[in-house]
């Protein structure tokens, strides 16, 4: 059946808090995800299946609109391993290119979760540095990088008429 990727909207809050809490559990919350909402609203994606909620996953960006995260994101196990978490890192990430001023996209990951080190890294991002304790004692992860380059923007500006004349 076909996947479709799309924003996710205030009605889908308590089938994504449910799906969560089975995929990673005490991570996310209704307090987390009405916040990144509120902030967010068009960084937030959502995998559905035959009308299903299968996944969904987070991004934000810094004040600065320099520095975007990639936040959340998870797959229900049953439809884990086909490429939903990568392109559900790739909705993320063309959303965050449409702020112009984006520079660097950033994200936490813990080194043993394969799935996730393994989609990101096809996405260009690589380690900026380890991070001790991150999470509370214990709680190590990595600090994953893809640097954003600006977009070379085709020229708008018709030719000035006093150019053509000087070009006669
Ligand atoms: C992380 C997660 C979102 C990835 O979603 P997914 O749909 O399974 O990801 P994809 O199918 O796009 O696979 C990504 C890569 O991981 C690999 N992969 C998938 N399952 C794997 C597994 N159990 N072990 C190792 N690699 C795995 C895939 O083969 C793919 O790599 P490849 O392209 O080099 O072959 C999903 O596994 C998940 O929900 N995990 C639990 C929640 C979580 O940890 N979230 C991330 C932290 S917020």
């Amino acid at each position: 059946m076909e996947v479709r990727i799309e924003c996710a909207k205030k009605e889908d809050f308590a089938e994504m808090i449910t799906l969560a809490d089975l995929t990673l559990p005490d991570r996310m919350n209704l307090h987390e995800l009405k916040k990144y909402m509120e902030l967010f609203p068009e960084l937030i994606f959502k995998a559905t299946s035959g009308g299903e909620l299968i996944g969904f996953s987070c991004a934000g960006i810094d004040m600065y609109q320099t520095t975007g995260w990639l936040l959340f994101s998870n797959v229900r196990k049953d439809f884990q391993g086909q490429g939903i978490g990568k392109r559900l890192i790739e909705a993320r990430l063309q959303a965050l290119r449409r702020f112009p001023t984006l520079r660097t996209v950033l994200v936490t990951v813990s080194e043993t979760n394969h799935s996730s080190v393994r989609a990101l890294s096809a996405h260009g991002f690589r380690l900026a540095r380890a991070e001790q304790d991150y999470y509370g004692p214990g709680k190590h992860r990595h600090v994953l990088e893809l640097p954003v380059w600006p977009m070379a923007h085709p020229a708008t500006e018709s030719p000035r008429w006093e150019d053509d004349v000087q070009a006669i």
